[in-house]
């Protein structure tokens, strides 16, 4: 008997969008924990700080069925109190196994901008890892000026809010699709 290997599951769809319930709030800490803790070695042991008392939380969700399955990415927004207006967004993540494989880094930027955008927000800056200025700059990013953090180099970026029209139900969300595995080849003329 032959018996041919399985291809492991991909999920094709991805839901990005408020972090609400308590199994994806624990999912995105744990995931924050995994990229920056663990992966990164940024942080030891848990990455959370005072931010996280008011940030907003955002996650990918995997779907199985048409359910929200597990949270594959994440990041956080928040509002400085002393500058209303201006917003920012921290701990972007996607997990491993997901990078560059549905946009969801495109996504979770979308939602966290556009988000903060229907909410009054006049700014939207990060701090964005050295390595991933060249996504930012792609998703319509301007390089500020370049600052260490955590012992790292990072550059200060701020979103053209033009390019992320407000969005006003991020409890809902947005779709991004996986890519295919294989590119579509062109048609021979
Ligand atoms: C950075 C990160 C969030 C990107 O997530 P992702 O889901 O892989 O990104 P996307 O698939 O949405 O990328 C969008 C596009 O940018 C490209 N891209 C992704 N990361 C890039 C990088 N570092 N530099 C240049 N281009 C990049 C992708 O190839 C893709 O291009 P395509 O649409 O032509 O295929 C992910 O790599 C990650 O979690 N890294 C570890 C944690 C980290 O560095 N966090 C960011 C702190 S600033």
């Amino acid at each position: 008997m032959i018996i041919e290997p399985v291809p492991p599951f991909r999920p094709s769809h991805f839901r990005v969008k408020f972090a609400v319930e308590s199994w994806e709030l624990r999912a995105c800490a744990a995931l924050r924990r995994q990229v920056f803790c663990t992966e990164q070695g940024i942080f030891e042991g848990d990455d959370c700080d005072a931010i996280d008392a008011h940030a907003i939380p955002i996650c990918a969700l995997s779907t199985l069925g048409g359910e929200a399955d597990a949270v594959v990415g994440t990041v956080r927004i928040h509002e400085v109190a002393e500058r209303p207006g201006e917003w920012w967004g921290s701990r972007l993540a996607v997990a491993r196994a997901f990078r560059g494989t549905a946009a969801l880094g495109a996504g979770l930027i979308q939602v966290a901008v556009s988000s903060a955008h229907a909410r009054g927000c006049t700014r939207f800056l990060a701090h964005v890892q050295e390595r991933n200025v060249p996504l930012f700059q792609a998703l319509h990013w301007t390089n500020l000026d370049a600052v260490e953090l955590h012992g790292h180099p990072h550059h200060r970026m701020q979103a053209c809010l033009a390019a992320y029209p407000p969005m006003h139900d991020p409890e809902r969300g947005l779709v991004t699709l996986a890519k295919p595995l294989i590119p579509t080849l062109a048609k021979a003329a």
